[in-house]
C-alpha cells in the first residue's frame, strides 16, 4: 500500500514509505491558499514551521515567534489540508520550562489548531525526556537535528553543521537517541550529504532532510524558497522553481499604472444600473 487507502497520510503510512524506499515529500506552509495548493500537489507532511517568523512576519529570527502566533497559521493551514500531515513547530520557550507547560503547549497544535503532530528542535538529555513525556502524552514528535536554527544565539550564525568527526558522531548519536525516545521522523538540517546518509541507514523511522543531500528518506524546502518569494539570505541548499517576486512586482507596477493612467476600473470591471425597459 503505498498511498493511503483514506485519503490521509498517516504516521504508519510514512515508515512504509521508508521501508518501501519512497522518498517523501514535505513542505512548509503558513496560510490556508498555500496549504490547499500543496495537499492538492500530493505533498505528505506540510509543515507550520516557526520560519513563519522571518518568511512572514518580518522578525530577525525565529526567536520572537509566540506560541499564539504558531496556532493561528497552524488552524489556517489544518482547515486547507485534508491528506498530508500537518506539522506543528514548538516555538523558541514553549518547551524550555516545566515538563507540563510543555505538554500543554504542544496540545494546543492538536486540540486548538487541527495539526497532527509537533516538531522540536534538539536532542539534549532534557529534551529527550520531554520527548518520551509527549509521546506518552499520546502526542507524534518529529525530531530536528544538525542546524537548529532556535539555537541561533549559541551558534552565532547559520552553517553547515557536522563537518568536523565529532560533531558527525555527535549528530549521529542525537538521532539515534530521538528515535529511541519515540520520534516518528527526523529532520536533518544543514549537514553533510554522507553523514545525512549514514543517519538514514542507521534509523527506521524516516530523516527529512533541508540542505543534507539527496540520501535522505525525504526532502522538506520553505515553501517561499522554493517558489521565489522570499526576501534576504537564500541558502545554497535551496532550488528556485519559480520567482513569484517578479511576477507579483509587475502585476503591481501594471496596477498601479493602470490605476494612475484612468484605464483601471474599466466598464468590464464595474457595475451598472438595470435599464428601465430590463425591467
Ligand atoms: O521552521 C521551519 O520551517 C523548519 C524547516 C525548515 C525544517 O524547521
Amino acid at each position: 500500500m503505498s498511498e493511503p487507502t483514506d485519503g490521509a497520510v498517516t504516521i504508519p503510512h510514512l515508515l512504509e514509505k521508508k521501508s518501501r524506499g519512497e522518498k517523501i515529500v514535505a513542505l512548509t506552509a503558513y496560510d490556508f491558499p498555500t496549504a490547499l495548493i500543496l495537499d492538492e500537489s500530493g505533498v505528505d507532511i506540510v509543515l507550520v514551521g516557526d520560519s513563519l517568523g522571518m518568511v512572514v512576519l518580518g522578525y530577525e529570527n525565529t526567536i520572537p515567534v509566540t506560541m499564539d502566533e504558531m496556532i493561528h497559521h497552524t488552524k489556517a493551514v489544518a482547515r486547507a489540508v485534508r491528506r498530508a500531515l500537518v506539522v506543528g513547530d514548538m516555538p523558541y520557550f514553549s518547551f524550555h520550562q516545566t515538563e507540563e507547560l510543555t505538554i500543554a503547549n504542544a496540545s494546543r497544535f492538536l486540540k486548538e489548531a487541527g495539526a497532527k503532530a509537533i516538531k522540536i528542535e534538539g536532542a539534549s538529555k532534557r529534551r529527550l525526556r520531554l520527548i518520551e513525556a509527549l509521546v506518552e502524552a499520546e502526542i507524534p514528535v518529529m525530531g530536528h537535528v544538525g542546524l537548529t536554527p532556535q539555537s541561533i544565539h549559541h551558534l552565532g550564525q547559520f552553517k553547515v553543521r557536522g563537518k568536523e568527526p565529532e560533531e558527525a558522531r555527535r549528530i549521529c548519536a542525537d538521532a539515534q537517541n530521538l528515535e529511541r525516545a519515540g520520534v516518528f521522523a527526523v529532520i536533518l538540517e544543514c549537514i553533510p550529504q554522507d553523514l545525512a546518509e549514514r543517519v538514514t541507514a542507521k534509523l527506521k523511522v524516516p530523516t527529512i532532510g533541508i540542505g543534507a543531500g539527496p540520501h535522505c528518506d525525504g526532502q522538506i524546502l520553505v515553501f517561499h524558497d522554493l517558489v521565489g518569494y522570499s526576501t534576504g539570505y537564500i541558502p545554497k541548499f535551496v532550488r528556485r522553481y519559480a520567482d513569484l517576486q517578479e511576477v507579483i512586482s509587475q502585476a503591481v507596477r501594471k496596477y498601479a499604472e493602470d490605476v494612475k493612467a484612468g484605464a483601471f476600473p474599466d466598464e468590464k470591471h464595474s457595475y451598472h444600473r438595470k435599464k428601465r425597459s430590463q425591467r
